[in-house]
């Protein structure tokens, strides 16, 4: 059996961690982009993807504790996203996950359990999921924006305010907050939100 010192997954989980890490700090820059652009929901979108980021760069870097005080050498493409237009921010991001999950973490993931090591194997898999709805949620955002659909909807829903928690059912968000005063970009879709009523009614 091999080693992981001989192995092509050592490499593999360098460069998610790398990408990771990346993803982690692009989301939080696209975060602050959005803050001041006055679309706080979209500030949250990227804060709470760039959250799941760390947690999995941190599951790789965990499965090299053994390479402790050495350096691994790699070579790989990352993206730059560098842009104001958050439109463009949203569509790159869905584009970049959906490519972690239909082809690098997949391959990484065969990879790894065919050199024999299950549990690394686990984890690139089980990511890539994750990595599948990040690129679907932020793939359904950029629809909501490029649609003008991201504080407005056919029928009446309920939204959410952010700052205070006021609930707003109509076809559209108020353009200020009645209870806070917070502006329009505060308001959230309530199914969207994490703790969504109907998300507490199914617990
Ligand atoms: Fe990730
Ligand atoms: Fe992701």
């Amino acid at each position: 059996m091999i080693t992981l010192k001989d192995s092509i997954t050592k490499e593999n989980l360098l460069k998610a961690f790398a990408g990771e890490c990346q993803a982690w700090r692009r989301y939080e820059l696209a975060a602050t982009q959005a803050r001041m652009q006055n679309l706080e929901v979209l500030y949250w979108l990227f804060h709470y993807t760039a959250n799941q980021e760390k947690e999995h760069a941190e599951v790789f870097y965990n499965h090299l504790k053994e390479f402790n005080g050495q350096e691994i050498s790699i070579t790989a493409d990352y993206p730059i996203d560098n842009s104001n237009n958050i439109l463009e921010l949203l569509q790159l991001a869905a584009k970049h996950e959906a490519a972690e999950h239909d082809t690098i973490y997949k391959s990484f993931g065969d990879k790894a359990k065919e050199e024999g090591f299950p549990d690394i194997a686990a984890s690139f898999h089980m990511i890539a999921k994750i990595e599948k709805v990040h690129s679907q949620r932020f793939e359904r955002y950029a629809e909501l924006v490029q649609n003008n659909k991201l504080f407005e909807n056919e029928t009446p829903i309920e939204y959410i305010c952010l700052s205070c928690g006021h609930i707003h059912n109509a076809t559209g968000a108020p353009q200020i907050c009645p209870v806070c005063k917070h502006n329009q970009g505060f308001f959230v879709r309530l199914e969207d939100s994490p703790f969504g009523k109907e998300k507490i009614l199914t617990l």
